[in-house]
């Protein structure tokens, strides 16, 4: 008789026939990071942390040291530095060139990403440059928004990133950063392009923390709308030929046959983003006691990965790549 469950006989026949593993290397660290000299735990986030730069770079070669190879890099801006221009996004001296050099000194071998768009840099907290009619509704400009992300990329690179990841949805973006930084000399700066960002709300609490959600209207005439995948490989389609190098879907969970599609449609790698309102809805659960917090956290990424995402940003991941030593 054909018995499947030969197969799940013991732990060592199951390692052998197991179609999937997570390793530390697969995951990315995101990182808030701020001006003050300070460690501040986020209470939006329970067990994050808005990081000092020294406390980045230190938090960093922890990651780096359990086998996490990348982190990207999320600022919170001072309010007195954001304009409706977001100039402070390509300023030389300005807080993520500063946290790139640090932990580029700090850790030469760890790969830093940083995010392209301009939300923390402007006070109306959308990803590209406003423009408001005379009833006051807001549109956002998209030739202008990506010449200023292309200036960010620049800046990014000339502080020594490895990795630019536009997160701001512009049509064209991808294609006009690359050539700025071509042109620029940064050839070898990566692309991690987010390439199906969906208008989530799981992305509240990460508006929170970095006190960045939009005053006046929505996200919805940039971010893609939940109900659509097939949209997501024209947009696949439109970053290959753009010449990103790595694309990405975010959020995750909900979106993993986004994922799957992209995977089948691409011979590039593709990311996903396990945002902080996934995070959360594990987090909470697990700390009233309703979950098992470590187990749905590795069935919640290997899922992903099994989806076809070859590497995960993940708020866990330095936890996890701890439990994955033991
Ligand atoms: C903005 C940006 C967002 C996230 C990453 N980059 C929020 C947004 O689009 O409003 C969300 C990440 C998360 O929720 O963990 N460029």
């Amino acid at each position: 008789m054909i018995r499947p469950r030969r197969n799940r006989r013991t732990p060592a026949i199951r390692e052998l026939v197991r179609e999937i593993t997570l390793s530390s290397s697969d995951l990315i660290l995101p990182m808030f990071v701020h001006e003050d000299g300070e460690d501040v735990p986020i209470v939006a986030m329970p067990g994050v942390t808005r990081w000092s730069i020294d406390g980045l770079v230190r938090e960093a070669g922890e990651a780096h040291a359990l086998g996490i190879a990348a982190v990207v890099l999320f600022p919170k801006i001072e309010d007195a530095l954001k304009s409706s221009d977001a100039a402070e996004c390509h300023n030389a001296q300005g807080l993520i060139p500063r946290a790139i050099a640090a932990l580029k000194v700090a850790h030469p071998g760890l790969c830093v990403i940083t995010d392209i768009a301009l939300d923390p840099y402007n006070a109306d907290g959308h990803d590209g440059l406003v423009q408001r009619d005379e009833g006051g509704e807001v549109k956002i400009l998209n030739d202008e928004t990506v010449e200023v992300l292309c200036q960010q990329a620049i800046c990014h690179a000339r502080a020594g990133a490895d990795i630019v990841a536009p997160s701001d949805m512009m049509d064209g973006r991808v294609g006009e950063i690359r050539n700025a930084l071509d042109m620029e000399g940064f050839s070898e700066v990566s692309i991690i392009s987010y390439t199906a960002k969906y208008a989530s709300a799981l992305y509240g609490p990460f508006r929170g923390a970095l006190d960045s959600a939009p005053k006046d209207g929505d996200k919805k005439t940039y971010q893609m709308d939940p109900a659509n995948s097939i949209e997501a490989l024209r947009e696949t389609l439109l970053d290959e030929a753009e010449g990103a190098d790595i694309l990405m879907v975010k959020p995750a969970s909900y979106y993993l046959d986004v994922i799957s599609k992209m995977r089948e449609h691409t011979t590039l790698p593709v990311a996903a983003y396990q945002v902080s309102g996934e995070y959360l809805m594990i987090k909470a659960a697990a700390q009233s006691g309703w979950l098992d917090e470590r187990a749905v956290i590795m069935e919640s990424l290997i899922s992903i990965k099994r989806a076809g995402a070859s590497m995960i940003l993940s708020y866990f991941a330095k936890d996890v790549a701890k439990w994955l030593r033991c």
